[in-house]
């Protein structure tokens, strides 16, 4: 297994360019199976992540060309069952069924188990599907729906833990072929929702709404082939920022959409860091002193539960006290032992991560649990003395492009060992 080694204190600078979003790529890749004809996109980037969703198209029989970061694909006949082999690898493959459901009338999708970072249930995607007339079964670790037909409803997606994204994706995917009008309430608001919603239109769907907390859908007979630019990737984008924090003198990200990463640029602005903003780029320099801060994580536009840890990684090093309390997905917290055995000192009340700065981290090897965890740990390496060895780099390899290359031509000294 790859391992990379950050030797820190280096500080960046630079400029890098954001490429286009994981969590919007893998839902409008699913979507691609609505229709029989043609669908290109622009923009999908290179990760293990969406490596696997092609891989399910394949086998659902779509056709898929891949040109750097244009993808084709073709669906002209699909088959309607995701088997446990082609899926278990990544949890967000469950966002084929809606589409499937929408265009089969039937999906079995082997269920997805929970994940490092909690109990992940799709109680609520279930919950739309029956609305629209499907009928729910769980049997042999597949979940089945099917429906003769689907019928448009007024459908409450608000969850325990507010909206659901890839539920309100799901939900979309399935009600854009479904007869009359369907209204999701407590949709999720997400851009990566929004960018969705957008490509649907492209197809043929006629969605109002998107961006908002309600969705109207009318139905449609079918949707046709369309092309589309994948947005660029908003946590990406705050990650490359709390890295310029913890360690820059000045870095500038370029592609990208300032009001999608607010919640993280306010966020760092509370903390004492300069941003300046044009229509697609940020830059995040140092500004005096850096201060703690109490954040909560919340949907969007609140502060992203997927840029949490790498926000435990900066107040690591920032003097005085922070309080983080995580709301989306409340035991995220698995890279706090990892940041501790590097000097940081977090307490985790439940939900909650009291962060007493302490002056400096050291180097130490270290274990990555899920993508931004092990991201977290990178920046935490970037600063810390000494080499941080971070293992397990197939996580980072699922969400970020290229994120070692992009970081050394920001200066910092980071290598990846191929094991
Ligand atoms: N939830 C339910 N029932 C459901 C669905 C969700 O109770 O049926 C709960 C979850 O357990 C959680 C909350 O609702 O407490 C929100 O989960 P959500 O469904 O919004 O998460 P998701 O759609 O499965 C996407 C991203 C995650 C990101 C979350 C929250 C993709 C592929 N994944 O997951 O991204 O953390 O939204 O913003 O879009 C990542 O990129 O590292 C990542 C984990």
């Amino acid at each position: 297994m790859d391992k990379i080694l950050i030797h820190g204190g280096h500080p960046l600078s630079g400029s890098i360019k954001i490429s286009g979003s994981k969590n919007s790529a893998l839902p409008i890749l699913a979507a691609t199976l609505l229709t029989r004809e043609p669908c290109i996109l622009r923009r999908v980037p290179d990760l293990s992540d969406t490596h696997y969703m092609l891989q399910i198209l394949m086998h659902l029989g779509a056709q898929v060309e891949r040109a750097s970061g244009t993808v084709s694909v073709t669906a002209e006949k699909v088959e309607s069952i995701a088997p446990y082999e082609v899926v278990r690898k990544m949890r967000a493959s469950v966002c084929v069924l809606g589409p499937l459901l929408g265009r089969c009338k039937e999906a079995t999708v082997s269920m997805p188990g929970g994940c490092i970072i909690g109990d992940r249930p799709i109680d609520l995607h279930l919950k739309g599907f029956e609305a629209l007339g499907a009928a729910v079964r769980v049997e042999g670790g597949n979940v089945k729906v099917f429906a003769p037909k689907l019928v448009g409803a007024v459908i409450n997606l608000r969850g325990k833990f507010g909206p659901t994204v890839l539920g309100t994706d799901n939900v979309m995917m399935a009600a854009v072929l479904a007869e009359g009008t369907t209204v999701i309430e407590g949709a999720a608001q997400e851009p990566e929702v929004v960018d969705l919603a957008n490509f649907l239109n492209k197809m043929g769907a006629k969605i109002e709404g998107a961006g908002t907390r309600r969705l109207i859908i009318e139905g449609v007979a079918e949707l046709h082939g369309a092309e589309h630019d994948i947005i660029p990737d908003r946590i990406e984008a705050g990650t490359f920022l709390v890295a310029g924090a913890i360690c820059g003198n000045g870095i500038t990200i370029k592609r990208v959409v300032p009001e999608h990463v607010k919640a993280v640029t306010s966020a760092l602005s509370s903390c004492g860091f300069r941003i300046e903003s044009t229509p697609d780029t940020i830059t995040v320099s140092p500004n005096g002193a850096a201060k703690p801060l109490e954040l909560a994580t919340e949907p969007y536009p609140g502060f992203p539960t997927d840029m949490q840890a790498q926000m435990c990684a900066l107040l690591s090093t920032t003097p005085g006290i922070s309080v983080i309390t995580e709301n989306v997905f409340p035991q995220r917290y698995m890279h706090v032992a990892e940041l501790k055995r590097m000097g940081a000192q977090v307490q985790l009340e439940g939900a909650t991560a009291i962060i007493q700065g302490v002056d400096h981290l050291l180097g130490a090897p270290v274990m990555a649990s899920d993508l931004r965890a092990s991201a977290a740990l990178v920046l935490a390496g970037l600063k810390a003395k000494g080499t941080t060895e971070v293992g397990r780099v197939y996580h980072i390899d699922r969400g970020y492009e290229h994120l070692d290359e992009k970081l050394s031509e920001l200066g910092a000294h980071i290598e990846r060992v191929k094991n």
